[in-house]
């Protein structure tokens, strides 16, 4: 655990400027908004270590596969999202002398990401000799206006004599990827423009071998400042800079205001991106900083309006849930349905930005309770609309129906780990599991009959084709799998995949009957295979250990030197690296929840006793080093009335980053865990759950809380909830009156309860 921020409510803040932990405060002042992101790096050169990335949504470049031993299915290429051209860059030059916080002295240092407005601020004066200089940086990507970054560098003089300033604002486009097989650039240059003020660039990836799309952006800049000469534009290569100079008396103040617009291919036809461009600058051009940041900031309230809970009692808490829902709606909002959740989101470039199953596991949950139900809906779209990809999937491993990818931008698998790619199929189950979990929160059933089914009988097909008939056990079995316990290759029987793989065929034959006539003829489910569908949900092996009668994680789980977490030393973890992995591949220790991640998908279908032996079981083999993890042993410590533990699990989950738990944040954000604070209090600590389509409740106070307060969104209305030690209190804020459960009492809520 590592802590380099201040605890505060709206802001993370410090005031220590870190050379050593400057990729880790990089990662965690990370700005986004959906259409792009970057991390907090520096807008002037920095010879310091750093991971510069700016990262546009939607736009990745396919790098071709390199493995030590090929294995056929592997897919050809890796799709990885690509650090796009540094269109935040202004280089400062005091004196002739470039400014380096690397290098240069400084005091009254200051970084504050203020999530409350999504503005991030750098300040500090830097001392040369009896110079002294201030400087503030501000910068924020425009939620108001998606295709703005909007940035402003103010410099005051606060020596005795003057100085000479030079504010070189630029687009560069000379820039790599860290993770690249071979330092490549991915980008062509096409197009250059400079005028004394403004400048804009294209840029295209370069080719590739796979067919995938190219991308191309179009980035234009305005500068205006005050008090500086203009000097005539420069190109060269890579790059068009705006350069302002000129003398800063002491006492004087310059005010630097950058305006970028990032146009793509995505959106345009790229012979109309520069146009397009200029139209929106044109547009934002006249507005000041302050008014842009307004805009930007009033989006943001609306957001919190809705999304924010409020923890009295524990300012660490508090900090925690604010900054993962921040960072996670800088990631995705919904407004695009071709655009997903990658578990970096723009905060790095590990795991290559794009989409896993993570979305609908856990962020899916988040949304459907705090934002319009259609942005739960664009996710499951999204994956209908990559429904041949899935089809594609299959086929390379000689199989029927869909198979949905681990790793995807186009729903074609990126992955190319064998055990990753070819037998961590359970997250196939977790793609039907999301229209099931939409459908029942938000009553909806138009997706589920219309496109939902086409998803749901590829992957039935899918399961019915993988699964084999074994003649010494009479039962289906799945053999060669990789749970979500990443610590256990190639196991055959995993608990929760055969589980997932009964509930698809399940749901899917429920859910046929429903559909349009029109709709079943096209997909021609046979009665035989009906049957045999029939023949496998009833013959499924799950197994359960005899003398424990808890759920068997996969055959010979209980083999193992079955030992708890807690025996390990602390110097040993995060094991995966400190130990070998064939030292891991044998131990008893889980990644994340495994057999735990299916209970919580079907938590009301079990029941207490059951639930206790499972958790009592597999939460002390648990390393939780998957970030995904301690939400959902969260949930179910709750469920099972162990408040301690759902609070200890909380605070894992809610602090991940911010105290750098799994000793990995300065690669970037974990965002798709970012939701595991949330789940945790809203479904963990005050129980909520959707029964027969009535919302309950079930709430605890945490010790360390005095109270808590959080909105939720349910099939219309605006509900909030407050928990304190008198008790929880329920109001309907929009909406039409409403009988929800509250610990077993049936409430009607009205908007007289406000
Ligand atoms: C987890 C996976 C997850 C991936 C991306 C891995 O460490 O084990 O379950 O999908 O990270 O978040």
């Amino acid at each position: 655990m590592k802590r380099i921020f201040e605890i505060d409510p709206w802001h993370i803040t410090t005031d220590k400027f870190s050379i050593e932990n400057r990729r880790l405060q990089e990662s965690m002042t990370s700005l986004g908004n959906e259409y792009m992101g970057m991390r907090g790096f520096f807008e002037e050169d920095y010879s310091g270590d750093s991971l510069p990335g700016i990262y546009i949504g939607g736009v990745w470049f396919p790098d071709k596969t390199r493995v030590g031993w090929w294995k056929n299915g592997y897919p050809e290429y890796f799709g990885k999202v690509i650090n796009a051209l540094n269109f935040i860059k202004i280089n400062t030059l005091i004196n002739g002398h470039h400014l380096d916080l690397a290098k240069d002295t400084i005091t009254d240092f200051k970084l504050d990401l203020d999530m409350k407005q999504g503005l991030l601020t750098r300040s500090f004066i830097l001392v040369r000799g009896d110079l002294r200089i201030g400087f503030k940086f501000q910068r924020f990507l425009s939620l108001a206006q998606k295709e703005l970054s909007a940035q402003q560098v103010t410099v005051t003089n606060l020596s005795a004599k003057s100085v000479v300033l030079e504010l070189q604002a630029s687009l560069d486009a000379d820039v790599v990827n860290e993770d690249s097989n071979y330092g490549d650039h991915f980008w062509n240059v096409t197009q250059q423009v400079a005028h004394e003020t403004t400048g804009y660039m294209a840029t295209e990836t370069i080719p590739n071998n796979f067919g995938t799309p190219r991308f191309t952006l179009g980035v234009g800049m305005t500068n205006q400042v005050q008090g500086l000469h203009a000097e005539a534009a420069k190109t060269s290569d890579l790059e068009v800079t705006n350069d302002f100079n000129g003398q800063l008396a002491p006492n004087a103040t310059v005010v630097l205001d950058k305006k970028v617009i990032v146009t793509t291919s995505r959106d345009y036809e790229t012979d109309q991106l520069q146009s397009k461009t200029e139209a929106l600058l044109a547009k934002v051009s006249g507005a000041s900083f302050a008014q842009l940041l307004a805009a930007h900031a009033q989006a943001w309230a609306q957001r919190w309006q809705i999304s924010d809970i409020q923890i009295q009692g524990d300012a660490e808490a508090q900090q925690g849930i604010r900054f993962n829902l921040f960072q996670l709606f800088s990631t995705y909002y919904g407004e695009d349905k071709r655009l997903n959740i990658g578990p970096k989101g723009f905060t790095g470039e590990k795991y290559g930005g794009a989409t896993y199953w993570d979305t609908e596991a856990f962020a899916l949950p988040v949304y459907l309770g705090i934002s319009d139900p259609k942005v739960a809906r664009h996710l499951l779209e999204y994956r209908h609309q990559q429904l041949p990809g899935a089809v594609h999937n299959a086929q390379q491993q000689g199989l029927k129906g869909a198979l949905y990818p681990m790793v995807t931008f186009n729903g074609i698998e990126n992955h190319n780990e064998w055990e990753i790619t070819f037998e961590e199929i359970h997250r196939n189950g977790t793609i039907a599991y999301a229209i099931y979990n939409y459908t029942r929160y938000t009553g909806d059933d138009s997706y589920l009959k219309t496109q939902g089914i086409d998803v749901l009988v590829g992957i039935a097909r899918f399961w019915a084709d993988r699964v084999h008939y074994s003649k010494r056990r009479q039962k289906y079995v799945i053999h060669g799998v990789t749970g979500p316990n990443e610590y256990e290759n190639n196991v055959n029987n995993n608990w929760y995949t055969n589980l997932l793989a009964q509930w698809t065929l399940k749901y899917t034959l429920a859910t046929l009957p429903k559909v349009s006539s029109d709709k079943a003829a096209q997909l021609q489910v046979s009665s035989e295979e009906a049957q045999h569908w029939q023949d496998i949900i009833a013959n499924i092996y799950l197994g359960v250990d005899e003398e424990t009668g808890v759920f068997i994680q996969n055959d010979d789980f209980f083999d193992k030197d079955i030992r708890p977490a807690s025996s390990l030393k602390p110097e040993e973890r995060p094991i995966n690296q400190h130990w070998s992995w064939d030292k891991v591949l044998r131990s008893p220790f889980i990644k994340q929840a495994d057999v735990l991640q299916g209970i919580w998908y079907f938590i009301d279908d079990f029941d207490m006793a059951t639930k206790k032996r499972n958790f009592d079981f597999y939460e002390p083999l648990t390393v939780h080093e998957s970030s995904l993890s301690p939400s959902v042993h969260a949930i179910l410590a709750a469920d099972l009335n162990e408040d301690d533990k759902a609070v200890e699990m909380y605070a894992r989950t809610a602090r991940l980053d911010l105290d750098n738990y799994n000793n990995d944040t300065e690669d970037g954000l974990h965002i798709t865990s970012m939701t595991g604070a949330w789940l945790a209090i809203v479904q963990g600590f005050a129980g909520m759950r959707i029964r027969d389509g009535k919302l309950h409740f079930k709430p605890f106070l945490p010790k360390q809380w005095t109270a808590y307060q959080f909105r939720v969104l349910f099939r219309g209305r605006l509900i909030e909830v407050n928990v304190d030690a008198t008790g929880t209190t329920l109001k309907l804020r929009q909406g039409e009156p409403l009988t929800v459960d509250l610990a077993g009492d049936s409430l009607n809520l009205t908007r007289e309860d406000r």
